[in-house]
């Protein structure tokens, strides 16, 4: 997969270079190329922002260095890899997910366009979503300083789905929001040796070598962190899902599954 970050803060990026990601790059699963967006304003302080039009606070990112920066970084790849799907990280986009995740893991070339101040000219999404797809996305209800960060969140999040990036190939496969059985329930909580730390025991059935006994043990623990930790997730299990056990335990937490009752 290749991947292109523009940013007036490319040294953002160095966490890229490590880990998981960084190995992929090596391997070459993963071609990361970061760009600097100056490098594409022309006056002499390199301006890559003005005021707002209509007034109010903070600055705009101008449309003209943006356009020579995308038609440049997407002009030089266009005979290997076509258009990429752009993506701009903003507090104003679709909330980011797993399902996301997966579907940009999928893609050849994704472009991010990372916003400083209150965000890029409008007409920059605009014009590229004629050619392209383009997403506007969030990462969460909170208000970053610019979306470089956002963009680690969701280099790591998509890098770690690509075939041979993690080292365990079934790991991504019971994440908390991966879809199957598992959906809508978070992890319940994980254990290593040595057996009692500090006085602190791991739970017997996990030393027990009972399979069965195992697997009902994490999934009561994983509905009831749902229930204490993600209500509306909980809320939002489906029915049928759910075996007879699994409602005893949501009967004795109170807690209650599905569509409203309509009948009261
Ligand atoms: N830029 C600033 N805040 C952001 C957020 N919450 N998500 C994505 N990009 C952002």
């Amino acid at each position: 997969m290749r991947l292109d970050i523009i940013s007036i803060f490319p040294e953002y990026f160095s966490p890229l270079d490590v880990s998981l990601i960084g190995k992929a790059r090596e391997r070459g699963t993963l071609d990361v190329r970061v760009h600097q967006l100056r490098d594409w304003a022309h006056d002499v302080h390199r301006t890559v922002d003005d005021t707002p039009y209509g007034g109010g606070p903070g600055m705009v990112m101008k449309p003209e260095v943006w356009g020579e920066a995308i038609d440049a970084v997407v002009g030089g790849g266009a005979a290997s890899h076509g258009t990429p799907r752009m993506i701009v990280p903003t507090p104003s986009g679709r909330p980011f997910s797993q399902e996301i995740a997966q579907e940009l893991a999928a893609e050849p070339w994704l472009l991010f366009a990372c916003g400083r101040y209150e965000g890029i000219d409008s007409r920059v999404m605009h014009e590229y979503g004629a050619r392209m797809r383009v997403d506007e996305l969030s990462i969460g209800d909170y208000v970053l300083a610019g979306g470089e960060v956002a963009v680690l969140v969701m280099v790591e999040a998509v890098g770690r789905l690509l075939p041979g990036v993690l080292g365990n190939a079934h790991s991504a496969v019971d994440d908390s929001f991966a879809p199957g059985a598992m959906r809508n329930l978070l992890e319940g909580p994980v254990y290593t040796k040595p057996p009692v730390w500090r006085g602190h025991e791991v739970p017997d059935v996990l030393l027990s070598g009972h399979h069965g006994k195992v697997a009902r043990w994490r999934r009561d623990q994983a509905l009831r962190r749902t229930v204490a930790n993600r209500p509306e997730l909980a809320a939002a299990i489906d029915p049928a899902t759910l075996d007879k056990h699994d409602r005893k335990l949501l009967d004795d937490l109170a807690f209650r599954v599905g569509p409203e009752d309509m009948a009261h």
